[in-house]
């Protein structure tokens, strides 16, 4: 499966950066060509004087948390308002092991109900951040799970009733990695080789404060921040570095390239890849990750690559070399284009009798006809069972579509894009439709928690709109329609099978 790219860095480009930057100084490159090409041109300049990258602070498996108001620099000391993670934008990334417990105990210094939800991380349900479990203003909840996954990273965001959309907005989000054996023995680029790059787009209003203005389609912001910072630049070594990538917009999508060189793509949502692979491009929605290894080996002093949004021909971020030649000892081999990652990803195989459900992806608002209801249980997932669960649209996408509680393996994709991308393979929560698209993934939950989870659009927009539903994994030897007692977690409200999620059998 993918689309390989034939695409590879050119000499020319390079030739043609160095060029550029020895006669004009800062000029900005970035490739302006088609999706998935690397056919490029100049770019504008980026606008202003440039701003040291902001990177998160390290939060550890017990880190306390508040979500408040408070001043942040959005770059170049310019102070804006905006809604903080324990007084940041992104808030602190929790880098955790693999089998430890993690206990965050989260206060809501906000004037709004909001809740922590841990997107990509397999939790119970009373950990998962759902809109039941709104914390109201000035009240603490602890959250507590083990990590039982494998290496990769996921984020935290708030996911209160109808407000999702403009807390995010506003600028509450963080990352969260998982570490492993099997990654470490890798031996890839760490700290200060390994950076977090939280992507999205943002309005500031005159007196320089976050602003937002949310419409039905969707929020789209006129800058691009990283990881909060606007015009954002990375002074780089000359070694290979090591990008976790995050897409924390509200509804944009980002289609990625490097104004010389292409990504090593080796992890996406659910962690490693099978194989490392070169990309030139790659297209992101609302909620996805990337893993990628730049080489940054050729950009000698003074010299710059950018990493360029070739959908809205944005700067995101310039890397400008130092010129120091600080290979760090640690660092293993980095792996080649075509290289096995040596991780185990098990392939979820459907059994003959399948189930499969189908999700309507409607207007802006709907699944299967049906706008999202706190108190409705759309229907009953088996643990441990392989399901097939199909989602299409006819229009008004695209639609990144994410599900709570497991990660999934994508199968295909037919109409529009027709195809699966690299970043596809492996384990995914949010998989991104366009217009015209079916796309099936194979999905089991075995994370051990039976109760309610979650699926909906991850444009958040439309999420707070009603294009979400719940559902409830349960004891496969239950029946389905079991009391409520039947499951890990309290359930709230009334619980019946509505006519959504539609079963049928192959
Ligand atoms: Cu990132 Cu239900 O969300
Ligand atoms: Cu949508």
């Amino acid at each position: 499966m993918g689309a390989k790219d034939g695409a590879r860095p050119g000499v020319n480009r390079r030739l043609l950066l160095q060029g550029a930057v020895g006669a004009g100084g800062l000029v900005a490159l970035g490739g302006l060509g088609a999706a998935r090409s690397m056919v490029s041109a100049a770019a504008p300049p980026v606008k202003g004087s440039l701003n040291k990258l902001f990177i998160p602070l390290p939060a550890h498996a017990t880190t306390e948390l508040t979500a408040a108001p408070g001043l942040t620099d959005l770059g170049g000391g310019s102070m804006g308002r905006a809604l903080l993670y324990n007084g940041h934008l992104p808030g602190p990334t929790f880098v955790v092991p693999k089998g430890q417990l993690v206990s965050v105990p989260f206060t809501n210094g906000l004037d709004a109900p909001t809740t922590v939800h841990w997107h990509g991380l397999i939790v119970p349900t009373v950990a998962d951040g759902q809109p039941h479990d709104a914390i109201v203003p000035k009240s603490s909840y602890l959250y507590q799970f083990t990590v039982n996954q494998r290496a990769g990273m996921s984020w935290y965001h708030p996911h209160p009733h109808l407000a999702t959309a403009s807390q995010v907005a506003y600028g509450l989000a963080g990352g969260f990695i998982i570490r492993d054996d099997v990654e470490d023995a890798l031996n890839l680029p760490s700290d200060p080789y390994e950076v977090p790059l939280v992507i999205r787009d943002a309005n500031v209003d005159k007196a320089g404060n976050l602003s937002y203005n949310g419409k039905a389609s969707g929020f789209t912001g006129s800058i691009p921040l990283v990881n909060g910072t606007r015009d954002a630049q990375l002074e780089v070594d000359q070694t290979w570095y090591r990008f976790r990538i995050l897409i924390g917009s509200n509804s944009r999508l980002f289609n990625l390239t490097l104004s010389s060189g292409a990504f090593r793509l080796i992890g996406n949502d659910g962690g490693l890849l099978p194989t490392a692979v070169d990309v030139a491009a790659i297209e992101l929605s609302p909620g996805e990750r990337v893993d990628v290894l730049v080489d940054c080996t050729g950009i000698g002093a003074g010299e710059t690559v950018n990493l360029v949004d070739t959908n809205s021909g944005w700067t995101l971020l310039r890397l400008t070399g130092t010129g120091a030649l600080n290979a760090p000892t640690s660092v293993g081999r980095i792996p080649a284009d075509g290289d096995a990652l040596c991780v185990d990803i098990p392939t979820l195989v459907a059994p003959a009798d399948v189930t499969r459900r189908t999700f309507s992806f409607d207007g802006m608002t709907r699944i299967n006809g049906l706008v999202y209801d706190m108190d409705r249980i759309s229907f009953e997932v088996p643990e441990n069972t392989v399901e097939e669960w199909v989602f299409r649209t006819n229009g008004n996408a695209p639609h990144p579509v994410h599900i709570h509680g497991a990660s999934f393996q994508v199968v295909s994709r037919t109409g529009g894009r027709r195809t699966l991308f690299e970043w596809e393979a492996g384990w995914k929560d949010t998989v991104l439709l366009h217009d015209r698209e079916t796309v099936t993934v194979r999905i089991r939950f075995d994370g051990g928690h039976r109760g309610r989870y979650l699926m909906h659009c991850h444009k958040l927009e439309h999420e707070d709109a009603g294009m979400m539903l719940n559902f409830m994994v349960v004891d496969p030897n239950a029946q389905l329609g079991a009391s409520p007692a039947a499951y890990d977690t309290a359930v709230p409200g009334p619980h019946g099978m509505a006519a959504q999620g539609h079963v049928s059998h192959k």
